[in-house]
């Protein structure tokens, strides 16, 4: 098959860092990219060499030498973008949150499913190499029976204004849905859907999360999980069975380093990364566009699915409700 040809739409921080590893992968090139603003899509398509470039999102999904298009905007866009690029015919691979509630990533995936076109969330942790032999000593029993999870993310963003994706309540603001997502995904992996949810959250004054931990409980295990806006810490994931335990080392969600002690013997694995680390869930989604599959079988739309139901449980029990929840409420 011919080189899967790449499009961008949202030229901001994570489209830069992505267009970086896209440049690593085999197979695979930028053909466009698209901004609101014709000078940023002009600049960014020189930076990184992409064929063409547009400052308007719709020429984009319908230039018809795009394969794939990389949703790159702020969550609350996420849904309605991929939605017009997978009317167009085009794959998708959709930024974290796959979109800001369980009504609409079920919308992204009846779309995706009635245009026949490949839709993923870019969960880019469940694809790097050091969570995946986490993922097989986990499958090899090395730790028997799962007991205890502890996974948390943090950074300091007090420095953002009000104004801000990460604060702003109408863009989206609120650490659960940027960076909880991670420790949710962790403990979702590794132990499904929780039977029970305890949160506690911090809010701001304009009621987003700045910072939440929460406690998913299951019959024989517990993860403890927490995220936040207000301080750093190092980041290190825990996973402890009956027999042994697992660390992730700092910072876990893209680490290189993992270490098991499985019955007091330890072991330590560190693995050679491509780029920083976006490399992997491009080569998924290539692979996965190469061989006619519609979604990933290791980040299916499913999860995606439970991991939004997940955070909209936590979410109604905080009392973090956005503009699109009272919208989706109302019809
Ligand atoms: N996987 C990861 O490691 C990772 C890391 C960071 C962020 N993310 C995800 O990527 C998405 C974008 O995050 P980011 O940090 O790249 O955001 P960002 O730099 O603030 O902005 C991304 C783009 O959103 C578009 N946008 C549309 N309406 C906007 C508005 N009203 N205000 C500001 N920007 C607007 C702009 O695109 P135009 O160029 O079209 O103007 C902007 O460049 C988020 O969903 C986030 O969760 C993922």
């Amino acid at each position: 098959m011919n080189p899967i040809r790449w499009g961008i739409v949202g030229l901001g921080n994570i489209a830069h860092k992505f267009a970086c590893d896209l440049a690593l992968v085999s197979d695979c090139f930028l053909q466009a990219v698209a901004s609101s603003d014709s000078k940023r899509a002009k600049k960014f398509s020189t930076q990184f060499a992409a064929k063409d470039y547009y400052s308007n999102y719709s020429d984009l999904f319908s230039d018809p030498n795009v394969d794939i298009i990389y949703i790159a905007s702020l969550h609350t866009l996420h849904k309605s973008l991929s939605i017009e690029a997978m009317k167009q015919g085009k794959a998708v691979l959709c930024e974290k949150p796959m979109a800001m509630n369980q009504i609409e990533v079920r919308e992204m995936i009846k779309t995706a499913k009635e245009n026949n076109v490949f839709l993923m969330e870019a969960l880019w942790t469940r694809f790097n190499p050091a969570f995946e032999q986490v993922n097989r000593w986990v499958k090899e029993n090395k730790i028997g029976p799962l007991r205890y999870i502890n996974s948390t993310f943090s950074f300091n963003a007090l420095d953002k204004g009000v104004d801000s994706r990460i604060f702003n309540l109408k863009k989206g603001g609120g650490s659960l849905l940027d960076i909880g997502i991670y420790p949710i995904f962790l403990a979702y992996h590794f132990l499904g859907f929780p039977a029970d949810i305890k949160a506690s959250a911090i809010l701001t004054k304009e009621k987003v999360d700045k910072q939440i931990g929460f406690i998913f409980s299951y019959s024989g295990a517990q993860a403890i999980l927490y995220s936040s806006f207000t301080h750093n810490e190092d980041m290190r994931a825990t996973i402890c069975g009956e027999n042994g335990e697992i660390y992730m080392n700092s910072q876990w969600h893209h680490t290189p380093n993992v270490q098991l002690i499985n019955n007091g013997k330890e072991m330590k694995k560190s693995f050679d990364f491509l780029g920083t680390g976006y490399t992997y869930e491009i080569e998924e989604a290539n692979n996965c566009i190469r061989n006619n599959k519609l979604e990933s079988s290791k980040w299916s739309l499913k999860n995606s699915e439970d991991v939004v139901t997940l955070m909209d449980v936590i979410r109604k029990k905080v009392g973090v409700i956005y503009p699109t929840d009272k919208e989706q409420a109302r019809n």
